[in-house]
């Protein structure tokens, strides 16, 4: 039996990049996979023993309850919810005064509001059994990283948004945790050579272990806060980066 035969796993962004990645490893432990994305979900899913390909923007309050119904629905319940869909590489570098508000502001609803409306539509649904959140972070909020400032302290809100959901679930057996990973080679970050030149080599440089992140280093922490193995750990944030920052 592996460690987690018959749990049903939303993953967020599930359909490429570290979210494909972390929906990978998931399914190799045995779980059912449900795979929200804007793009893509259906193939994704497909992947997958019994896979579940959901069509959902997660900064839609409608899309992100019908999440939840429909993984229940589909797949008999939810044990774990991988908050990971969110906005980045696509993000230009620049200045803080030169973000544009909407701009401001639709990082917030795509990385933050999202996890808030998520996590909202899918506690009820785990209360019965218990079960395990983990929201992706990034490095960014602890290196203080200069030229994105929507980006950085969306994420920074993430780790606070895990901590204080975490004391609210305690008494749920509900687990929240969070994974900050570096710098990391991802299919959003392909897309977008001038940030491969702008961060691939100085992120390299600066980490303890001098290779590229790939999606796939990512992977094993989360598995990890999903299995038996994390059960007396929440409202934690380990930071993946090859030693670039000592969390
Ligand atoms: P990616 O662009 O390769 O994949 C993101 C996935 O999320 C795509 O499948 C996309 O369709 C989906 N998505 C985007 N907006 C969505 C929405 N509104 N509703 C539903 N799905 C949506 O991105 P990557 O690089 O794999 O990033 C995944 C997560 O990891 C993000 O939260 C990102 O901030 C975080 N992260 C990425 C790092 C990197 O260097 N690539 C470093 C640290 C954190």
């Amino acid at each position: 039996m592996s460690a987690l035969d018959r749990k049903v796993a939303i993953v967020t962004g599930g359909a490429r990049g570290i979210g494909r990645a972390i929906a990978d490893g998931l399914a190799a432990q045995g779980a059912r996979i449900v795979v929200a994305d804007l793009e893509g979900a259906d193939e994704a899913a497909g992947r997958y023993p019994d896979g579940v390909g959901l069509t959902v923007d997660v900064s839609s309050e409608s899309d992100v309850e019908r999440m939840a119904t429909d993984a229940v629905e589909r797949a008999g319940g939810i044990d774990v919810l991988v908050n990971n869909a969110g906005l980045y590489a696509s993000l230009a570098m620049r200045p803080f005064d030169q973000i544009p508000l909407d701009e401001w502001r639709r990082v917030m609803d795509v990385n933050v509001a999202s996890m808030f409306l998520a996590c909202r539509a899918v506690v009820p649904r785990m209360r019965p059994r218990g079960g395990r959140i983990v929201n992706i972070s990034s490095g960014t909020p602890f290196r203080g990283v200069p030229f994105l400032l929507h980006y950085v302290t969306s994420k920074g809100a993430i780790v606070a948004l895990t901590r204080a959901l975490a004391k609210e679930l305690g008494g749920d057996d509900i687990l929240v945790n969070c994974v900050a990973p570096g710098f990391t080679i991802s299919a959003g970050v392909q897309e977008h050579p001038e940030v491969i030149d702008a961060l691939r080599d100085v992120s390299v440089a600066a980490r303890t272990l001098k290779r590229d992140q790939v999606p796939e280093d990512v992977v094993g922490a989360v598995v990890f806060l999903c299995g038996p193995g994390a059960a007396f750990i929440t409202g934690q944030t380990m930071v993946i980066d090859g030693g670039q920052y000592f969390h």
